[in-house]
């Protein structure tokens, strides 16, 4: 008999690990998909049949008309964005039937994006968040002070609460940055998009709230309580698919704080998120490599930050891009390694365009990512790592600076560390120690549809990394396309109807 199953996908490094086609694939026989987490600072992209598409606040697998996608309590929502995306897929004669919002997420208000933008321009210690306002949303929610979805509906409060915000924020933001009397007027309406701009001498806090009204209004047809859509669907036996976002080293509590994000990405974020008592199945992914974006420390990284950092968005990557990288990656260092990786792998951001910066595995990464998410990972972008004469993994840092007392022990400068810190000041004081140095593999792997059809050494990459890390590879991505997925246990095919208790045999 089909019994119910809770499965999780979550982001095992800094984000960007390929958590859209993963869970496009993997829902594609469940029952419901529901995200828990974060809000529009993710961007998760999703190839159906040729077409891209980037989501930043749907549930990937919303392009499944079966599949009830919901957006639960632990979710903060820019709902310019939300309509945006809902208008988007309208258009293209998606009828978002199964499209379900949590009445008790979260709503990123301008406000919240205008503290954000100030705080980022002005700080000397910059986060390099997305600007989206995520901070300032969680942070008005922890505070007791934010707004829900279900709030819009009470539309006297509403208005007060604008209000309020309004004067508050005014009043504090023209103090601390000296703004003339319409500047802050000015800076907020800039953060409505255009069509969303009042006309000239309207009262700002009629228009929003007007504008908030209107689309309660719209969206009443979505709303649900997330809690009792996934406790029944469970009851009845359905399957159910949890989309993560961000990624576990960007996470408030188990990351590399303060360069996180201001939610959990982590396991537990699942839980909180979505009131649920229990996750069945949890899967990390893991790119093949490591990426980043934003600011923060990053042992392994391939290259100078600040060099990335001045490198423009590129809209298009054309071959003979790759190829230059590529010769220049076999002549010279490590910067290049990296470029060929950022170009290869099209690593720039979905929601910021952003260069990613882009460095080896790191093992000490891959075990904290054990022992706080579980065992079982899934292996993505091993198709970009093709034609690098030599892959590496970090098994060790070294500590270099002034002695320093961390967990109750005394750092030297040459200390030896094989756990990953959770401290930015010592992770900014670290340099890679020992690497498991790999032979590389060739050619296009992005049609291999087994294990043993990948290049040996490319096998025996994977076998390093479950080696090192202890974790078990479950699946591995070899292509954006949902085809391009070679399942490690065809024997108890993942996410079937018929799904079962994935065994745990060894592949190598
Ligand atoms: P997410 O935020 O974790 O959903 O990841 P993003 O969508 O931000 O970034 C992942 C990028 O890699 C997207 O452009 C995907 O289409 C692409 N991608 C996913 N898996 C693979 C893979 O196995 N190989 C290649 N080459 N690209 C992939
Ligand atoms: P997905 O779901 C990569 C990063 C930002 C910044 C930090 C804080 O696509 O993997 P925030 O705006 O959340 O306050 O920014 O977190 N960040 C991400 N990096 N992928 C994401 O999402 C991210 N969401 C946030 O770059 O460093
Ligand atoms: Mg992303």
């Amino acid at each position: 008999m089909k019994t119910s199953q809770t499965i999780a996908f979550l982001g095992g490094q800094w984000g960007d690990e390929g958590k859209g086609k993963i869970v496009d694939w993997a829902a594609q026989n469940s029952d419901i998909c529901a995200r828990a987490t974060g809000g529009n600072n993710a961007g998760h992209t999703v190839i159906v049949k040729d077409k891209k598409y980037v989501f930043h606040l749907l549930p990937s697998a919303i392009t499944h008309a079966k599949v009830q996608c919901l957006l639960g309590n632990g979710m903060v929502m820019d709902l310019f964005v939300l309509l945006k995306e809902i208008n988007l897929l309208q258009d293209q004669g998606f009828t978002l039937d199964n499209l379900k919002i949590s009445s008790q997420a979260h709503v990123i208000l301008p406000f919240h994006k205008l503290i954000e933008h100030y705080k980022e321009s002005n700080s000397s210690k910059k986060i390099g968040t997305t600007k989206r306002g995520i901070g300032p949303c969680y942070a008005d929610k922890i505070n007791r002070c934010g707004i829900t979805v279900a709030d819009l509906y009470d539309f006297q409060s509403l208005k007060q609460h604008l209000h309020t915000q309004y004067t508050d924020l005014k009043q504090a933001l023209s103090n601390k940055y000296n703004l003339l009397p319409d500047e802050f007027d000015h800076d907020l309406i800039q953060m409505l998009p255009a069509q969303y701009h009042p006309p000239k001498d309207t009262n700002i806090v009629e228009h929003l709230t007007n504008l908030y009204m209107q689309i309660a209004i719209y969206l009443s047809k979505f709303i649900v309580c997330g809690i009792s859509l996934l406790a029944k669907a469970r009851s009845a036996n359905k399957q159910v698919v949890l989309e993560g976002a961000q990624g576990l080293f960007l996470d408030i509590d188990h990351g590399t704080y303060p360069y996180v994000t201001s939610s959990n990405p982590s396991i537990g974020g699942m839980l909180t998120g979505l009131g649920i008592p229990k996750v069945d199945h949890t899967y990390s992914i893991i790119k093949a490599y490591t990426t980043r974006v934003g600011e923060g420390s990053f042992v392994c990284e391939l290259g100078d930050y600040q060099k990335v950092k001045k490198e423009s968005q590129l809209e298009t990557i054309t071959p003979e891009q790759i190829q230059d990288a590529h010769q220049k990656m076999l002549q010279s260092d490590d910067y290049q390694t990296g470029l060929y990786m950022r170009l290869k792998g099209k690593e720039y951001g979905a929601t910021t365009g952003r260069p990613r910066r882009c460095g080896w595995l790191d093992g000490l990464m891959l075990k904290h990512c054990v022992t706080v998410n579980g065992p079982n990972i899934i292996i993505t972008k091993l198709d970009v790592l093709s034609d690098i004469p030599e892959l590496k993994i970090c098994t060790s840092y070294v500590y270099k600076g002034a002695p320093i007392n961390y967990q109750g022990q005394l750092l030297m400068n040459g200390s030896i560390i094989k756990e990953f810190p959770l401290n930015e000041k010592i992770l900014s004081r670290c340099e890679p120690h020992t690497y498991e140095t790999i032979e590389g593999f060739s050619g296009d792997i992005s049609n291999s549809k087994s294990l043993q059809e990948l290049p040996l050494s490319a096998q025996k990459y994977l076998q390093a990394i479950e080696q090192i890390s202890g974790a078990k590879i479950c699946v591995v991505s070899v292509g954006p396309e949902r085809s391009q997925t070679i399942n490690m246990q065809p024997e108890s095919i993942l996410l079937s109807k018929n799904m079962q208790v994935l065994p745990s045999n060894k592949h190598f």
